[in-house]
C-alpha cells in the first residue's frame, strides 16, 4: 500500500466547518487523504455549500426515513460504493450501531467537544460551563459502541473564560478542533503508511 492516499468517508449533520478543515488540509498537502464522499442526514445542513466548493459528492440519507440500523446499513452501502476506507464523524449527531461499527472496525473516528472522558454525550459545552471547570477542550478518537469512547488519537485543552456562553466557547473550541482533527487523521496516514 506504501503511502496511497487515505480513502475518507465523511458523515456531517450540520455546517461542516470540521469537513472544510480536513478538504482544505487535502488541497494544501498537508495531508496525504482523500475525500471519496460526504454523508449528511439534516437536507438543509450547510455542509453541501462547503462539499460542492470542494467537487466533494454529497448524498442525503434523512434518518427521519429509516431506524437506527437502516441508516447504518445505508450508510455502509454508500460508504463500500465510494471505496471509503476510513469514517470520520464530523459533527455527526446520530448515535451510530454495530452495524457501522463492525463494518469499519477501530476504522470510525469521532470528534467531541470536550476533553473526554469528562462530558460525554449531548450538549458537552454547556455540560462543562455548568460543572465550573476552568478547562476544557476537543477529543479526536476511534469510536466504540459506548457513546464518545474508545481510543484518544488527540486531544486539546481551552481555558474557560469569565463570560463565555456556549456560543464564544464553542468558537474556540472549534478553533482547536479543526486542528486535531488533521493532526488526528495525519497520524493514521502515517501509522498506515509503515
Ligand atoms: C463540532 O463542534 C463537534 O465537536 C460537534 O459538532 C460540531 C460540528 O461542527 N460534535 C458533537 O457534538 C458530536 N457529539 P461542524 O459541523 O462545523 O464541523
Amino acid at each position: 500500500m506504501g503511502d496511497s492516499p487515505l480513502k475518507l468517508g465523511i458523515l456531517a449533520s450540520g455546517s461542516g466547518s470540521n469537513f472544510e478543515a480536513i478538504a482544505e488540509a487535502i488541497e494544501n498537502q498537508q495531508l496525504n487523504a482523500q475525500i471519496q464522499v460526504v454523508i449528511y442526514n439534516n437536507p438543509d445542513a450547510k455542509v453541501v455549500l462547503r462539499a460542492q466548493k470542494f467537487g466533494v459528492p454529497a448524498v442525503l440519507l434523512n434518518h427521519r426515513n429509516y431506524s437506527r440500523e437502516e441508516l447504518d446499513a445505508e450508510i455502509v452501502k454508500t460508504f463500500r460504493e465510494s471505496n471509503v476506507d476510513w469514517v470520520i464523524m464530523a459533527g455527526w449527531m446520530r448515535i451510530v450501531t454495530p452495524v457501522l461499527l463492525d463494518a469499519f472496525p477501530e476504522k470510525v473516528i469521532n470528534i467531541h467537544p470536550s476533553l473526554l472522558p469528562s462530558f460525554p454525550g449531548i450538549r458537552a459545552i454547556e455540560q462543562a460551563l455548568k460543572a465550573g471547570v476552568k478547562i476544557t477542550g476537543c477529543t479526536v478518537h476511534i469510536a466504540h459502541l459506548e457513546v464518545d469512547s474508545g481510543p484518544i488519537l488527540m486531544q486539546a485543552a481551552v481555558p474557560i473564560l469569565a463570560g463565555d456562553t456556549a456560543e464564544t466557547l464553542h468558537a474556540r473550541i472549534q478553533v482547536q478542533e479543526h486542528k486535531i482533527v488533521v493532526g488526528a487523521i495525519a497520524l493514521l496516514a502515517a501509522r498506515s503508511a509503515k
